[in-house]
C-alpha cells in the first residue's frame, strides 16, 4: 500500500474528527471571555488600554494582543500602562496557546493564583516592577519558561527555588528585589546552562555563592549584589568568559579576586564595593573594555595597575576606602595613596565619576586632567593633602558636573568666578580649605544648588542674601569663615524656600536676628514626612544609576558631630558664636519643622519667646552665653523630643519651670543665671509655686512607631524623644565603613 493509498483510505476520516474534536473542545471563540475577564479585572485603571477590547471587534486585534497563525492567543503585552488590579489568573491561562505574559512596571496587586501552573505553554512571564503581595506559587510545570522576570514585585515569603529543577530553558531570570525569606544560594540554578541573565540582587539569600557558576557560560549579566554571602568568590567564575556585567557589591565577601580574574575580558561594569576582599588587584589590567569599576570600601592592599590610567573606555572608577599603597611605583609603604596623581590619567577623557577623595594625594589641583574631563557628574577629590589655587576651569569645564567636593585639603586663594549659567551643579563642598576673599556672586548662577559648603575657610564677605534666589537650596554652611555685617531684609519675597539646614556660626555678623527671613523660610515651617528618606543627589553613570549623600559636621550637644547622611526632614538653625543682638523674635516659634535651634553665645537681649514651646519637633536647643532675662517660660515643658537644651551663663530669673523633658536635664543646662530657682539648682525658690504641667501625652510605645526608630534604641535619658538626632548618634557609632550599615540605610 502506498502512502498515497493510506491517507486516503486509512488516516483521513481519522484526521477530520480529530480537528473537529479539537474545535468543539476549544475553539478561538472561548478565547473572547477570558480576555473580557481580563479587562474587567483591569481596565478601570486604564480605560483608554482596553477601548478596543469589545465583542465587536476579533479578539486578534485588541491592543496589546498577539494571535498565531490559527487565531489562537499567544502574547499578551501590556507593560508600562499604569494597570492596577488583581490578574485573573483562571481566565487567563484558559488561553491555552498563550506564550508571552508581559505586564511588567506596573501596579499589579494581589497574589499570583495556583492556576498559573495551566499556563503551561508560557515562555515568557515578565510581572516585574509591580506591587503584588505574598508568595510566588510553584512554577514546576512552566517548563517552556525562557523568561521569568519577577524582580521588585512585591513579593515576599518563601520562592518555590525547587520548581527551577523544571525550568531548564530559561535564559533570563530575574528575582531581584524582592525580600524572600533567607535561603541559600539555589543551587537550581547551577543546572541552568542556557542562562544569560541572573538578577539577584537584594534577595535575602545568604551562605557562599557556590562553585558552578562558572558552568552558566552562557551568562552575560550577573547580579548578586545586597545579599549576605560570605566566605570567597568561586574561582570558577573566570570561566564566563560572555560576562559583561558582574555585581557584588554590599555582601560579606572575603578573600581575593580569583586566580585568572583577568580572563573576564568581556567585563565592562565590575563592582564588589563593600565586602572585605583584599588582595592585590594586579589583574584588572587586563579588564581592557571596562567602563566602570567599582571596589570602595574593601581591603585591597598593593599598588593600583599603572595600566588602568589608559583604559580609555573607563567612565566611573571609584577605590577609595581600601588599603592600596603608593599610587606611584616609587612611593611605596603607606597605608593609602600618596604622592601625585599619575599623568597618564590623562588619557582617562571619558570619564564620567572621579572619586579619589580620602587617601594622602600630594599635589595641586589636577586641571591637566579635570579641565579635559567635559563629561564628568561627579568630581570628589576631598579628604586629600591637595594644595595651590583652583583652576577658572573649575566652574565651567563640563555642564553636566552636578557634585563638587574639594572639602578637607589645602587650596587656598579666591574661589573661581566662572560658575557658568546652565550649570547642573548639585551640591558644591569647599569647607575646610584655605579660600579668601569673597563667595562669588556668579554661584547664583548654580540654579539647581541643593547643598553649598564653604565652612572653615577665611572667607570675608557679607550674608550671601543672594544666594536666596536659589530655589532648591537646602542646605547653607558658612560655619567658621569671616563673614560680618548686619543680614538686611531680604529684597525679595521667596528667599532660600528650601532651605532645611544653615550654619552661619563663628563668623562676625552682627545686628538683629532676620526676623524677615524666618517668614519666608517655608520648608522650616515644614513639620517631618512619615517616610524616612536622605538628602542626597542622584546621578547617572553609564546608565548606572548610583546617589551620593549629602554629608555635613554641625555643632549638637556641644560637641561637633559628622553626619554621613542627612534626614531629609531635618531642620536646622546654627546662629551660634556672631555678635548678634536684640530680641529673640516671637516668630522664630513658626519654624515649625526645627529639630535644633542654636543662637549661643551672641549678645542677645529680652525675654526667651514663649513661643518657641511651639516647636515641638524640636530635640536641640541652645540659648546659652547671651544676655536674655525674665523667666524660663513653662510653655517650653511642651517640647517633648527635646534631647538637649541649654540656657545657662544669661541672666535668667525665677523659678525653674518643672515637667517632662525640662526634669531631665542638669545644672549646667542652667548654671551662671544668677536669678534662678528650683531644682536642679540647688537655689531654691521660696514663695514662687510651680505651675502645673500636662501630663506628658504619649504612651511609652508610640515612641516605637516613629519612622526613625530603627530597631535599636538610641534614645537615652536627656536625648529625649529625638529621633533624627539619636539616628545620627547611631550612625557615628556604627560609622559608614561597616557595609551592612550602607546596606541597610543605603536604601531608604
Ligand atoms: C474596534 O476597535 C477600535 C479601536 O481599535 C474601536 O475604535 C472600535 O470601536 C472597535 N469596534 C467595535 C465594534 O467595538
Ligand atoms: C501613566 O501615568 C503617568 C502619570 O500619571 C502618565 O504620565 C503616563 O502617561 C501614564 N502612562 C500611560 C501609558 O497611560
Ligand atoms: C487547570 O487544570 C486543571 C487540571 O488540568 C483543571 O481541573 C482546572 O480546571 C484548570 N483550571 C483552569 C482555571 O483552567
Ligand atoms: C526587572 O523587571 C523588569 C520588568 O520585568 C525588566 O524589564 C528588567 O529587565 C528587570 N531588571 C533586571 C535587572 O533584571
Ligand atoms: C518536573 O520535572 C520532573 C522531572 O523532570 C517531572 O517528573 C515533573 O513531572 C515535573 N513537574 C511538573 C509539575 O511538570
Ligand atoms: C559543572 O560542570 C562540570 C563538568 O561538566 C560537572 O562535573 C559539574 O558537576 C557541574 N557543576 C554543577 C554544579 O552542575
Ligand atoms: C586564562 O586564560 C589563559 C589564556 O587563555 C589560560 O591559559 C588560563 O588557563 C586562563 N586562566 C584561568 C584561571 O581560566
Ligand atoms: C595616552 O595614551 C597613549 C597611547 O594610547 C600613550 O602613548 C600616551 O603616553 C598616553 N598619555 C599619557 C599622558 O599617559
Ligand atoms: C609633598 O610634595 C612636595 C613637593 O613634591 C614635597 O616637598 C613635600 O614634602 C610633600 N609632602 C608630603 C607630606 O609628602
Ligand atoms: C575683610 O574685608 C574688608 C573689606 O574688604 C577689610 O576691610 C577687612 O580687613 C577684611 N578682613 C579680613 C579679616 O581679612
Ligand atoms: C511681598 O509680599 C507683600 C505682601 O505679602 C507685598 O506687599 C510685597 O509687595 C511683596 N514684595 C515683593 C518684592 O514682591
Ligand atoms: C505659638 O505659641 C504662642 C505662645 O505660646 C501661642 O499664643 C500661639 O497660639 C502659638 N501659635 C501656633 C500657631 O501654635
Amino acid at each position: 500500500m502506498s502512502a498515497d493509498h493510506f491517507f486516503r483510505r486509512g488516516l483521513r476520516p481519522l484526521l477530520v474528527f480529530l480537528s473537529f474534536f479539537s474545535l468543539t473542545s476549544f475553539s478561538k471563540s472561548d478565547e473572547l471571555q477570558p480576555l473580557l475577564e481580563f479587562k474587567s479585572a483591569l481596565q478601570k485603571s486604564n480605560p483608554n488600554v482596553f477601548s478596543s477590547w469589545t465583542p465587536g471587534n476579533s479578539t486578534c486585534s485588541f491592543s496589546g494582543i498577539v494571535c498565531n497563525s490559527n487565531g489562537f492567543v499567544t502574547e499578551i503585552n501590556l507593560p508600562q500602562q499604569n494597570l492596577s488590579g488583581i490578574l485573573p489568573f483562571d481566565s487567563i491561562c484558559k488561553l491555552q496557546a498563550l506564550e508571552k505574559l508581559s505586564l511588567g512596571f506596573n501596579f499589579l496587586h494581589g497574589g499570583i493564583s495556583e492556576d498559573l501552573k495551566n499556563c503551561t505553554s508560557l515562555q515568557q512571564l515578565d510581572l516585574g516592577v509591580n506591587s503584588f503581595s505574598g508568595e510566588v506559587p510553584d512554577l514546576s510545570s512552566l517548563g517552556k519558561l525562557k523568561l521569568l522576570s519577577l524582580n521588585t514585585s512585591g513579593f515576599s515569603g518563601q520562592f518555590p527555588w525547587r520548581s527551577l529543577e523544571n525550568l531548564t530553558s530559561l535564559t533570563f531570570l530575574s528575582l531581584g528585589d524582592i525580600v524572600f525569606e533567607e535561603s541559600p544560594f539555589p543551587v537550581e540554578i547551577l543546572k541552568l546552562e542556557k542562562l544569560y541573565w541572573l538578577y539577584l540582587s537584594n534577595c535575602s539569600l545568604g551562605g557562599r555563592i557556590p562553585e558552578g557558576l562558572g558552568n552558566l557560560t552562557l551568562l552575560e549579566n550577573l547580579e548578586l549584589s545586597c545579599n549576605q554571602f560570605s566566605g570567597e568568590i568561586p574561582g570558577d567564575i573566570v570561566k564566563l568568559k560572555n560576562l559583561w556585567q558582574l555585581e557584588l557589591y554590599f555582601n560579606f565577601l572575603t578573600g581575593t579576586l580569583p586566580v585568572g580574574f583577568g580572563n573576564l575580558t568581556s567585563l565592562v561594569n565590575f563592582d564588589a564595593s563593600g565586602n572585605s576582599l583584599q588582595g592585590n588587584i594586579s589583574e584588572v589590567r587586563l579588564l581592557k573594555n571596562i567602563a566602570s569599576l567599582q571596589l570602595y570600601e574593601n581591603q585591597f592592599t598593593g599598588e593600583i595597575p599603572e595600566e588602568l590610567w589608559e583604559f580609555n573606555k573607563l567612565v566611573a572608577l571609584a577605590i577609595y576606602g581600601n588599603k592600596f599603597t603608593g599610587l606611584l611605583p616609587q612611593k611605596l609603604g603607606s597605608s593609602q595613596f600618596q604622592g601625585q596623581l599619575p599623568r597618564s590619567m590623562a588619557n582617562c577623557t571619558l570619564l564620567e565619576y572621579l572619586d579619589i577623595g580620602n587617601n594622602q594625594i600630594n599635589d595641586t589641583f589636577p586641571s591637566w586632567l579635570v579641565c579635559n574631563l567635559h563629561s564628568l557628574e561627579v568630581l570628589d577629590l576631598s579628604y586629600n593633602n591637595l594644595s595651590g589655587m583652583l583652576h577658572p576651569c573649575l566652574g565651567n569645564f563640563s555642564s553636566r558636573l552636578s557634585v563638587l567636593q574639594l572639602q578637607s585639603n589645602n587650596f587656598h586663594g579666591t574661589i573661581p568666578k566662572t560658575w557658568a549659567k546652565g550649570s547642573n551643579l548639585r551640591m558644591i563642598d569647599l569647607s575646610e580649605n584655605q579660600f579668601q576673599g569673597e563667595l562669588p556672586r556668579s554661584m547664583a548662577n548654580c540654579m539647581m544648588l541643593e547643598y553649598l559648603n564653604v565652612g572653615n575657610n577665611q572667607i570675608n564677605d557679607t550674608f550671601p542674601f543672594w544666594l536666596g534666589a536659589l530655589s532648591q537650596l537646602k542646605v547653607l554652611v558658612v560655619r567658621s569663615n569671616v563673614f560680618q555685617g548686619a543680614i538686611k531684609s531680604p529684597e525679595i519675597n521667596y528667599t532660600f524656600p528650601e532651605l532645611h539646614i544653615i550654619d552661619l556660626s563663628q563668623n562676625s555678623f552682627s545686628g538683629i536676628l532676620p526676623t524677615k527671613y524666618f517668614q519666608h523660610w517655608n520648608a522650616m515651617k515644614v513639620v517631618g514626612a512619615k517616610k524616612l528618606k536622605y538628602m542626597e543627589v542622584n546621578y547617572g553613570v553609564g546608565g548606572l544609576g548610583r546617589f551620593i549623600p549629602f554629608t555635613i559636621t554641625l555643632a549638637n550637644k556641644g560637641t561637633m558631630l559628622k553626619y554621613e547622611k542627612i534626614p531629609d526632614v531635618f531642620r536646622v538653625i546654627d546662629f551660634s558664636s556672631n555678635r548678634f543682638e536684640g530680641h529673640i523674635p516671637e516668630l522664630v516659634g513658626s519654624l515649625k519643622g526645627l529639630h535644633s535651634l542654636n543662637l549661643s553665645n551672641n549678645v542677645l537681649t529680652g525675654h526667651i519667646p514663649p513661643s518657641l514651646g511651639n516647636l515641638t519637633n524640636l530635640e536641640s536647643m541652645d540659648l546659652s552665653q547671651n544676655k536674655l532675662f525674665g523667666e524660663i517660660p513653662a510653655q517650653l515643658t511642651q517640647l517633648f523630643s527635646l534631647g538637649y537644651f541649654n540656657v545657662s551663663n544669661n541672666c535668667l530669673t525665677g523659678p525653674i519651670p518643672r515637667g517632662n523633658q525640662l526634669d531631665t536635664f542638669q545644672n549646667n543646662s542652667f548654671g551662671g543665671n544668677l536669678g534662678l530657682c528650683g531644682s536642679p539648682l540647688s537655689k531654691k525658690c521660696g514663695d514662687f509655686k510651680y505651675t502645673p504641667t500636662p501630663p506628658y501625652p504619649f504612651e511609652e510605645n508610640q515612641r516605637l512607631e516613629s519612622p526613625f526608630e530603627f530597631g535599636w534604641k538610641v534614645v537615652a535619658i536627656g536625648y529625649g524623644f529625638g529621633f533624627v538626632i539619636g539616628v545620627v548618634i547611631g550612625q557615628i557609632v556604627i560609622a559608614r565603613k561597616y557595609p551592612w550599615f550602607v546596606k541597610i540605610f543605603g536604601k531608604m
